[in-house]
């Protein structure tokens, strides 16, 4: 039987089967969203020092952050490490800014930092500190946003202004409304496909509901641009947390309950079509201990990039090792030491990003174009790559030593 996924797409089975231990799927009876909204309002505005867990961020960016947003510091990692120069960060639940405020340091003048919450008194926060930061690093590069990082084409600060404007007492003014917001989505997203470098988040994937989780990663993935990664530290469980714990508000928006077990985590990013995924992080110490269960803190890089045609450019590729036998996200398989054949975006895909390092990369003595390129059949599974293929057929030239020094230095 074929099953498809929430965008219609075939799923392989192994993928259906992995899924069937996503406890997230299931929902929990408590309003999640009404237990987050009310506890960070409060929060935004006195510093909760149950929702603090300790993070070891780069003084230096630090120093121009009002200390009030220092306060309010609600995170459980640092995503800002992965940011570089130049890039288009979003932030999902940038809560007092803390993150962004980093973020637009690092990526510098050239870059541009989107910061997206939901909470009003978060925002405020945020967008008064902003002007105070901006002065003091010399470049204004931070926009905040308002809205739910589970439906990041709605703009809440627009959807305000809307109802002001358009009271809904009838049923035709809901109508309207609702018309609006599809318009909004197609013509006007707050954040447009492909749009984004890196998405990142601080301690808040786990206060989304149950039931929106797998809606949340596929507008990560919508957002970013072929290529680009996210980068999430979040607080995750040893676990699975029981149900009993999920209808608890204060566990809910205490960053606990709603925390995926830590492979379930990874499981979400692979369902979602991501690649390279890996942990950077996982806290030896948990943060917290319930009822047996532990939490900590972990950070997941993912990439987007993986879809797309295969063309034969008579490419290669060899895992250097150490391990055996390693696959990636598409099943391909590579045995330590074997020039694998690989199409064209496998070929790009291995020899960067997640996987620089990991394998050599052999290109063909005469490069095959793009109109010339076939059709390459990307099932999975290894394939040799033979040398012949790689110089091309007839290559049978001698060189000497002294004509082709090897390695850097004297040659031999
Ligand atoms: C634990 S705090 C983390 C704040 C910030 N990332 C930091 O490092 O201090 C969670 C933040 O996420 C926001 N949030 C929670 N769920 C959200 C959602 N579904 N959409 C948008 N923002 C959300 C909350 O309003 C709050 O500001």
């Amino acid at each position: 039987m074929i099953h498809f996924n929430s965008l219609g797409r075939p799923e392989k089975t192994w993928v259906v089967l992995k899924k069937s231990r996503v406890r997230n799927l299931m929902s929990t009876t408590l309003n999640t969203e009404d237990a987050v909204r009310q506890r960070y309002a409060l929060a935004a505005e006195a510093r909760e020092e149950s929702l603090c867990c300790p993070v070891d961020y780069d003084a230096k960016y630090l120093k121009v952050i009002p200390q009030e947003v220092i306060d309010r510091d609600y995170g459980c990692g640092d995503p800002s490490k992965y940011v570089s120069v130049g890039e288009t960060v979003l932030d999902l639940g940038s809560g007092g800014g803390k993150i962004c405020f980093i973020a637009s340091q690092v990526v510098g003048p050239t870059g541009r930092v989107i910061g997206v919450d939901m909470n009003d008194t978060m925002l405020d926060l945020a967008r008064r500190s902003q002007p105070v930061v901006a002065a003091t690093v010399g470049h204004d590069n931070v926009t905040f946003c308002k809205g739910k990082i589970q439906d990041m084409a709605i703009d809440r600060d627009k959807v305000d202004e809307y109802l002001k404007q358009n009271p809904i007492t009838s049923e035709q003014a809901l109508q309207r409304y609702e018309a609006y917001l599809a318009d909004q989505r197609l013509n006007s997203p707050m954040i447009p496909d492909n749009s984004v470098d890196v998405v990142v988040s601080n301690c808040v994937l786990n206060l989304v509901d149950a039931s929106e989780k797998e809606q949340l990663f596929e507008e990560i993935f919508r957002v970013l641009k072929p290529g680009g990664r996210a980068v999430i530290s979040d607080i995750v469980s040893d676990e699975y947390v029981p149900k009993h714990l999920q209808d608890d508000a204060d566990l809910w928006s205490g960053c606990i309950s709603g925390a995926f077990q830590e492979t379930e985590f990874l499981d979400a990013f692979e369902f979602a079509g991501f690649y390279g995924i890996s942990m950077p992080i996982l806290q030896v110490q948990p943060w917290q201990t319930v009822e047996g269960i532990e939490f900590r803190s972990a950070t997941v890089i993912a990439y987007k990039g993986k879809e797309g045609p295969c063309f034969e450019h008579h490419e290669a590729v060899i895992y250097r090792g150490p391990y055996a036998t390693v696959s990636d996200d598409n099943g391909h398989v590579f045995e330590r030491g074997v020039r694998t054949a690989v199409c064209r975006k496998t070929f790009k895909i291995m020899t960067a990003g997640p996987y620089a390092g990991d394998f050599i990369p052999v290109e063909p003595r005469v490069p095959i174009s793009g109109e010339n390129a076939e059709p390459f059949e990307c099932s999975g599974g290894a394939e040799l790559r033979s040398p012949k293929v790689t110089k091309g057929a007839g290559y049978a030239a001698t060189i000497q030593a002294e004509d082709n020094c090897c390695g850097d230095g004297d040659c031999c």
